[in-house]
């Protein structure tokens, strides 16, 4: 029996990989070098399936010449916003993403962001790897302390689930904004704030947690930023079209929020470089999901979405 294609546009896991060369026509990218979108659709001639990542657009323009034979797109990835939903339904193609795999992850980076944000990480190891270190004081490289402090969550799904779990680890008092009302959080303790205006006056901490959709793009804008307490720090591991970034220059310049930890960003990876300029910043490289497991785990539940697919079942994480 023949076994159906399946293009792999970027470098994967080698577990990920054995399994998909075991299963199916597995074209790999051993190089992992980027395909601009002809060369995509060219690879994808006579293939049945395409696992990418979000480094690849899947817009309306790649669905319409995208090669008939094509019937899913099992992305590795949770986040979907690189595929317009819509044309692949137009176009009969299915698509999956990875859930629930990578929130420990993501959650960690949140935490680590939080913390590096808070208590100076960038400015403390550029001094040591610099060798400009020069002496200790009481005063020397003072930071906000975590420990006990509010943290407002906006959108409290799989990966926030997981940060306000890490957060009281810190003890933290837990807030959260979302469009859904999350019973069990709230019965360990969480406050459900209806309107995002309301709950911003309280974050002495903020983790943007929500998904890239047209009802939260910039949601964090000047006004919002306005909202938040003087000494304000503010993390996403989300995705950076949550931020309005002039808003959040001009606010981190003008020292409210006091501080960010960001691991997205609008554009990626060419970041505005106002970013860099900024001590109060603690910038990663869009790694939320970047741990050996995860990154395994993110592929095999891609593949468990083509076995189905490809065995006449309804793939368990199917988007589209
Ligand atoms: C995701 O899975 O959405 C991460 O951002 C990596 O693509």
């Amino acid at each position: 029996m023949t076994k159906p294609v399946v293009l792999v546009t970027r470098k994967l896991p080698d577990a990920v990989e054995a399994r998909l060369s075991r299963d199916y026509d597995a074209r790999l990218n051993p190089t992992d070098k980027l395909y601009e979108r002809d060369e995509l659709l060219e690879r994808a001639e006579g293939a049945d399936a395409i696992m990418p990542c979000h480094t690849e657009h899947f817009d309306a323009d790649v669905f319409s010449r995208l090669p008939k034979s094509v019937k899913i797109v099992a992305n590795f990835s949770v986040g979907y916003d690189h595929v317009d939903t819509e044309a692949a339904k137009k176009a009969g193609v299915v698509i999956t993403n990875t859930p629930d795999v990578l929130s420990d992850a993501t959650a960690e980076i949140v935490m680590l962001l939080m913390l590096g944000a808070a208590r100076r990480a960038s400015e403390g190891e550029k001094l040591v790897r610099t060798a400009t270190w020069k002496d200790w004081s009481p005063a020397f490289m003072v930071g906000t302390q975590v420990t006990g402090k509010t943290l407002g969550i906006v959108g409290l799904g799989r990966v926030g689930k997981v940060v306000a779990k890490r957060a009281r680890g810190f003890d933290m008092k837990i807030l959260y904004h979302d469009a859904v009302r999350q019973e069990d959080e709230e019965k360990a303790g969480a406050v459900f704030y209806e309107k995002l205006e309301d709950m911003l006056p309280h974050c002495q901490f903020l983790s943007l947690n929500a998904p890239n959709l047209p009802s939260t793009r910039d949601m964090l804008n000047a006004e919002r930023i306005a909202l938040l307490p003087e000494d304000a720090i503010v993390v996403n591991a989300a995705r950076g079209t949550l931020v309005d970034e002039d808003a959040l220059i001009a606010g981190l310049k003008a020292g409210k929020p006091a501080a960010a930890g960001l691991d997205v960003y609008k554009n990626e990876p060419g970041i505005d470089p106002r970013f860099r300029e900024l001590t109060n910043t603690f910038l990663l490289p869009h790694i939320g999901s970047a741990t050996a497991e995860t990154r395994d785990a993110m592929g095999f539940r891609a593949c468990d979405n083509l076995d189905a697919f490809f065995a006449g079942k309804e793939p368990g994480d199917r988007v589209a």
